[in-house]
């Protein structure tokens, strides 16, 4: 009977000391560990979010296709404007742009999805295919969508 206490105490004590360990590793890394648990939680509901409303379009690689879809990965247009970004995702868009030097003139639609999951696709389109935008928080997101033009 005793040694199972012994084990359980063992037990605990180790458990304790990995998660202390572990703690300091993430100080380590320049980005506090709560910032980059956010990020890598974005990213993880991102890449739903994207998978069901954007990938149709702009593709799971983030190429886009032809000239009827720009593309996101490396795209200086995305990446240069970011709550730009989030206005088109949020009310869609149909006007002239330049994505890397070539032109597009079609229709994105709206997305219905809410400012969070918008939040997490920017976070997720802004940091895959070798783009690294960083976390885009949803405080900053809410701020960016009242400050959206009318011109779509
Ligand atoms: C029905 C196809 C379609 C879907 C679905 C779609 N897009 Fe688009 N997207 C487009 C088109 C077409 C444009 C170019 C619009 C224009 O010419 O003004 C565009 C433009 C963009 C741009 C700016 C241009 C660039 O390449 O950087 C971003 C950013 C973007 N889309 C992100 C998204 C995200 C994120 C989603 C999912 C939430 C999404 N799109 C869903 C078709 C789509």
């Amino acid at each position: 009977m005793k040694s199972k206490y012994l084990i359980v105490l063992f037990a605990t004590m180790l458990l304790a000391c990995g998660v202390g360990k572990e703690k300091n590793d993430e100080e380590k890394s320049g980005l506090t560990s709560r910032e980059e648990i956010r990020l890598k939680q974005y990213q993880v509901q991102g890449a739903k979010v994207y998978a069901t409303y954007c990938a149709n379009c702009h593709q799971q690689d983030g190429k886009g296709l032809a000239s009827l879809y720009p593309p996101l990965a490396g795209s200086d247009y995305l990446l240069e404007n970011l709550p730009r970004a989030a206005c088109i995702v949020k009310h869609g868009q149909s006007k002239e742009i330049v994505v890397n030097g070539v032109t597009y003139n079609q229709m994105m639609p709206a997305n219905p999805i809410t400012n969070l999951e918008i939040a997490e696709v920017l976070t997720f389109i802004g940091n895959a295919w070798g783009n690294e935008a960083g976390l885009v928080g949803v405080k900053d997101l809410d701020k960016w969508l009242e400050e959206c033009e009318e011109d779509y």
